[in-house]
């Protein structure tokens, strides 16, 4: 079951980037060639599955009354461009994470990353690129305009620099080299990660409510504690694997973080309590979702697939 809805969301967010990219030939080609290098490479495209599946969940809920939610209905309908907007952003992200002037890496799902088959000059402004695009994609999203601004600021604000992904990337590269406190790693981890995590389920809420019978500001809540907690999750369990698996098996480099002496969960805690903690965030986030019953299933095993995964 989960399977299948990994590679329906896969092909879903894969359909919709390949629409709301320009194409390869289209002029500057190098640039859109970068852009598309590092999007169309194998990844697991989690952030539009869970604003998809966060989506779903919010239409059956709203559809059927809290209580008695049907298992799966369809996706609203149009979601998957707000799912495609934040894998752009994504893709952004790791495009600037691997230069050199941050994580310099060689490797990212499985292909030389962006500043090594394009250059620094065009891997720059290919994020740059993705993060336009990714604005302007969601100025055209299908639900009524009030909602679509409020998913827009829930989502600049996410990628920004207060508890923000490019505020967590800052203190990341401050903190190398530093024996780091809990705070720290904390603000680290919910910053750089689970705020985009955090905004892919929200806006999928929103979205979801706003095409339909609304969710409450309670739902709205719910989804935000389940983002926060599985999106802590998601980077102790990065933190793991960058440890324990081969860069083979990740497609980007492996044992970076101790190299370069990163502020991680098993730096401070060890691997065992690492992934102790990862689960107990998973138990707490779908604890948050109990109260949709079935309808809530699939973010729930989406939940637990995150901190068992092996890439
Ligand atoms: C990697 O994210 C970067 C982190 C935030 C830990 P993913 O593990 O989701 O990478 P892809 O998208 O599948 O390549
Ligand atoms: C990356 O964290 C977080 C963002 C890209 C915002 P990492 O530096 O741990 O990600 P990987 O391990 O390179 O994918
Ligand atoms: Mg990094
Ligand atoms: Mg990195
Ligand atoms: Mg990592």
């Amino acid at each position: 079951m989960l399977k299948q809805v990994l590679e329906q969301g896969r092909e879903a967010a894969d359909a919709a980037l390949e629409r709301l990219l320009p194409p390869a030939t289209q002029h500057p080609t190098s640039i859109h060639q970068a852009m598309r290098h590092s999007v169309f490479a194998g990844g697991k495209r989690l952030r539009p599955i869970l604003c998809m599946e966060a989506g779903r969940m919010i239409r059956a809920a709203s559809v059927a009354g809290i209580q008695a939610g049907p298992p799966a209905g369809s996706l609203p309908a149009g979601i998957e461009k707000v799912g495609a907007a934040l894998e752009m952003l994504h893709t952004y992200s790791l495009i600037h994470d691997d230069l050199p002037a941050l994580d310099n890496d060689d490797l990212r799902r499985g292909r030389p990353t962006c500043h090594k088959a394009f250059g620094e000059a065009t891997a720059i402004l290919a994020g740059d690129a993705l993060q336009t695009q990714a604005y302007e994609v969601l100025a055209q999203i299908d639900c009524p305009a009030e909602a679509r601004v409020e998913i827009i600021r829930e989502i600049a604000h996410a990628t920004g620099t207060i508890d923000g992904m490019i505020g967590g990337q800052v203190v990341d590269l401050e903190a190398e080299h530093k024996k780091p406190d809990l705070a720290t790693l904390e603000y680290i981890h919910r910053s750089k990660t689970a705020a985009l995590i955090t905004a892919s389920v929200v806006s999928g809420g929103m979205y979801a409510g706003a095409m339909y019978t609304g969710a409450t500001s309670a739902d709205i809540g719910r989804l935000r504690i389940y983002g926060q907690s599985i999106g802590l999750a998601f980077q102790i369990v990065d933190d793991v694997l960058d440890l324990t698996q081969t860069s083979e098996q990740l497609g980007k480099t492996a044992g970076k973080d101790t190299a370069a002496e990163k502020a991680t969960y098993p730096a401070l805690f060890g691997i065992e309590e690492s992934i102790r903690k990862a689960d107990a965030l998973v138990d707490q986030a779908c604890a948050q979702l109990d109260e949709y019953g079935t309808a809530a299933s699939t973010l729930k095993d989406l939940a637990h697939y995150l901190v068992e995964r092996k890439k």
